[in-house]
């Protein structure tokens, strides 16, 4: 099966924060590096979303026009990512000619299918600014939580989706002024004429591709409550135009086309778009998002694909994250609380450092926080502590006392025992990062840390040299096996430090297979040893504190 993987194109009004890193590109970084390194046919696809109100709203806030936004913050984006070393396969864009060709295919397809209805309906409009209000151009009170700075498309405080006209006090995003009903036209998809084909998907494809919890509960939610026809179409100009006569001011509602932004970015770079798109029975479609992107991805955009009658390759495995909060708060560029990613390289912190906390304290059953302390705190005692000091304190004592060369003798039992408990131990790990238990698959790397730190201390070598040379040979060589499988296991998560074992062993990454061998290096001389990374000072987590809790800009 070919790996076909994506996360969330981001939209182009903000700067990611750790969060939103976490949440999707990251965590489909190590699901993609590892594919690849288990020798699958792998894609991972991302880019950034552009159309729609988020783009409009950001043009006026900073007085550009959306085209100009969208070239900003696609670099932007595409800039942090390179720095947290994102290995995807396509970063694209959604404003391209590709995009508008393959929207518009879908929905005549949908159209010719009978799922596309016209409505005459009653939408925001400001009469001061004479615009229908979309999406984001509205904001007001939340019907669900009452919040009261809830965006016309969505609450940012329970998540829920929203409509404009469902908000209480709607203001206009432009003048402030309060909008009236007005009467136009859309054109809605029927999903509900589609209900009984998607549920019974959903329910085939989240029991085969183990969807996570979260996922199923709110797709389920979603069929229990009945599909009901959405809107696809907005009155506004940042969009992808409507091919129907009386819709020449209108263009698609940005999550009509965001989706198929993955087909079209993939379609601009590859010419076999076809064999990943159109081809269900050799593709499997891995999906990685926070958890207030679900329903567009189980129901919303299989039913565009499902209803168009083509044969597209559907979500096989949804990976949905809860959120990560900031401390004992929430992370907000407008009041600069948090991390974001355009300043995680001025901490000095190695990239890799900040890579493991956050998958290590990946928000996968519930909301987790990212705390500098703990930051800290994890880094040192659970990766630095411990497999930092695993590969160091083997691989000097192998330069020291063996000249660096790695030896094949016969093993004692205990030695033997040990070998056999490793290859269990990375079993699970694989089975673990397989079915996209990232979190899991980490702490069954530390856990291998722990066993060889704990065999180092139990074989005694340096009394065993004394008495029995070879004895203390084959342990110090057993460990320096085991470095090499950890840091090949280690790589989808932190890749530069396990090129940098690698490296210092005088070997290269020849990909998962050779993960609990513990022969075949006879002979081998590694080279020179060096730390991994120095220990994180307990004082930065003060330092930093302050210094992103909003209130001094500068560190
Ligand atoms: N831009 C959306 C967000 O940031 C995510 C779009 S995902 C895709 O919430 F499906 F549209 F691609
Ligand atoms: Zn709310």
């Amino acid at each position: 099966m070919k790996k076909l993987i994506t996360s969330a194109l981001p939209y182009v009004n903000n700067v990611p924060h750790l969060g939103n890193i976490i949440g999707c590109v990251l965590s489909a970084d190590v699901y993609a590096r590892f594919c690849r390194s288990k020798g699958y046919e792998t894609l991972y696809v991302c880019g950034t979303d552009e159309y729609g109100t988020a783009t409009e709203t950001k043009a006026r806030e900073e007085k550009l026009t959306p085209q100009q936004i969208c070239d900003k913050y696609h670099a932007i984006h595409k800039e942090i990512y390179d720095n947290f070393n994102i290995s995807f396969d396509i970063f694209g864009r959604t404003s391209t000619e590709k995009q508008t060709e393959i929207a518009q295919s879908i929905f005549q397809d949908l159209e010719v299918n009978n799922l596309i209805i016209e409505k005459k309906t009653k939408r925001t409009f400001c009469e001061k600014d004479s615009i229908f209000l979309a999406d984001r151009f509205v904001e007001g009170v939340c019907p669900h939580c009452r919040y009261e700075d809830a965006r016309g498309d969505q609450c940012d405080n329970c998540g829920k989706l929203l409509e404009p006209e469902n908000l209480i006090n709607s203001r206009c995003k432009i003048c402030g002024s309060n909008p009236v009903l007005k009467e136009t036209s859309h054109l809605y998809l029927e999903l509900d004429k589609l209900q009984e084909k998607l549920k019974s998907w959903s329910q085939k494809s989240g029991d085969i591709g183990k969807w996570s919890r979260n996922a199923i509960q709110t797709t389920n939610g979603w069929f229990e409550k009945g599909l009901q026809a959405r809107p696809i179409t907005r009155d506004l100009s940042w969009g992808i135009p409507v091919p129907r006569p009386g819709y020449e001011e209108k263009v698609f509602y940005v999550w009509f086309d965001a989706p198929i932004g993955y087909i079209s970015i993939t379609a601009n770079e590859r010419e076999d778009w076809k064999e990943w798109w159109q081809n269900p029975e050799k593709v499997e479609l891995y999906q990685f998002m926070a958890k207030d992107n679900i329903p567009f991805h189980t129901v919303i955009f299989p039913a565009s694909l499902i209803g168009s009658g083509k044969n597209w390759t559907l979500l096989h495995h949804i990976n949905s994250t809860e959120y990560l909060n900031y401390e004992d708060t929430k992370f907000s560029k407008s009041r600069n609380v948090g991390v974001f990613g355009d300043s995680v390289s001025d901490t000095g912190i190695h990239i890799d450092l900040w890579r493991f906390y956050l998958l290590a304290n990946r928000p996968e059953r519930n909301d987790s926080v990212f705390e500098w302390n703990d930051f800290i705190e994890k880094v040192n005692s659970e990766f630095i502590d411990n497999i930092g000091n695993m590969v160091n304190r083997a691989l000097v004592y192998l330069k020291k006392n063996f000249d660096g060369e790695i030896k094949d003798v016969p093993l004692s039992d205990d030695q033997l025992k040990f070998v056999n408990d490793c290859r269990n131990d990375f079993i699970k790990v694989t089975e673990a990062i397989e079915s996209v238990k990232i979190r899991e698959g980490l702490r069954g790397i530390l856990a291998i840390g722990n066993r060889g730190n704990k065999f180092f201390q139990d074989m005694t070598p340096w009394e065993k040299i004394k008495t029995e040379p070879e004895h203390a040979h084959a342990t110090v060589s057993l460990i320096a096996y085991l470095v090499r499988s950890t840091a090949v296991a280690l790589e989808p998560y932190m890749p530069e430090t396990a090129l940098k074992i690698l490296d210092m062993m005088n070997l290269s990454n020849t990909g998962w297979e050779m993960i609990g061998s513990f022969n075949g290096l006879d002979g081998h001389k590694i080279g020179k040893p060096e730390i991994l990374h120095k220990k994180l000072d307990v004082k930065l987590a003060e330092k930093f504190r302050k210094s992103f809790s909003g209130k001094c800009p500068e560190f």
